[in-house]
């Protein structure tokens, strides 16, 4: 950018949830202000999930928002969290709760940047790709699949014009549902609605809270979270056997998972119970009819006692 005759001026921000406060948003605004930021100039997010969430979130209340810029340079922001312009803080009282909708003039991937990520962010990756494939269409989890069956039995690189079209594949299909519903409507159940986008989430945030945010990396928390969204659906009738079979397979090979055996299944019934994106008072489960197919079911249709037993049988193979 210097060499292009921009002014640069870089902040640096610490690695993981634990840094993604409104201190470091204060402080990072401080340092904005200080190198003289006018509304024309903008702000480039170099970095994961995190980095890019407060960097979206600072620029959307810089005198009163200035554009950014996202540079995701992990699997799971390149096909997710850089685009559609969700931007958030946590709070002590829950992760994400503050945040604003700010959409990014540009998101800039370069999969090279893959190639330094440790195993179990790859991991954490493939599983959110998993879930955006599941949600999308048959097609797109066909292809998923594929690599990565290639990928494990070394038939393709990471770093390949493969995996390079599958990932510009999940950023249209997630581009595709955010031009159709970019602020998330609470009212939308349809399978085009943003909200389907939460597949595995309900209780994947169940598994984060209850290990105080410290065992699971999001993608893999949400990996588990699908084998479970999956079995209810196939427990309330709305999904074949097979189609689980699938999405099992998937997700076995997208890499291993965090153990789960030893966690109190009736609090992270609670912590589910508790779910921020309930509305009155129900949790939203997005549940599978096919693959390719999600749909959005009211709580008031999952007992504590069936969903009980999706949770163990569903981790019973792990
Ligand atoms: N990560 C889900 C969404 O952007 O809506």
């Amino acid at each position: 950018l210097q060499a292009s005759d921009f002014v640069v001026s870089q902040l640096l921000i610490g690695d993981g949830e634990r840094f993604k406060t409104l201190g470091t948003a204060e402080h990072a605004i401080g340092q904005l202000s200080e190198a003289g930021l006018e509304r024309n100039d903008a702000v480039l997010a170099l970095g994961g999930g995190v980095v890019g969430d407060l960097t979206g979130f600072v620029a959307s209340v810089y005198l009163r928002g200035i554009a950014f810029i996202q540079a995701p340079t992990t699997l799971l922001a390149q096909i997710d969290a850089s685009i559609g312009g969700k931007t958030a803080v946590n709070s002590p009282l829950g992760k994400n709760l503050i945040g604003s909708f700010h959409q990014p003039s540009v998101v800039l991937i370069d999969i090279e940047t893959l190639s330094s990520l440790p195993s179990r962010e790859l991991v954490a990756g493939f599983c959110e790709c998993v879930k955006q494939a599941t949600v999308a269409s048959r097609k797109l989890f066909v292809e998923t699949r594929d690599f990565l069956d290639r990928l494990r039995s070394n038939r393709v690189p990471l770093i390949s014009t493969e995996l390079q079209k599958l990932i510009a594949k999940h950023c249209s299909f997630k581009a595709s549902i955010v031009a159709g519903d970019a602020q998330e409507s609470i009212s939308r159940t349809d399978r085009r609605s943003r909200r389907i986008l939460n597949f595995g989430h309900t209780v994947g945030h169940a598994l984060e809270a209850v290990t105080g945010y410290r065992r699971f990396r999001h993608g893999e928390a949400v990996g588990l979270g699908m084998l479970v969204a999956g079995e209810l659906s196939k427990n309330l009738g709305l999904l074949e056997e097979l189609e689980l079979k699938s999405l099992r397979e998937a997700i076995r090979l997208c890499g291993p998972l965090p153990r789960v055996d030893d966690l109190d299944e009736d609090t992270i019934l609670d912590l589910i119970s508790r779910d921020k994106k309930s509305l009155s008072g129900q949790v939203q489960w997005v549940l599978l009819e096919s693959i390719g197919h999600a749909r959005i079911l009211d709580g008031k249709h999952v007992t504590r006692r069936l969903l009980k037993h999706s949770l163990r049988s569903s981790w019973r193979e792990i």
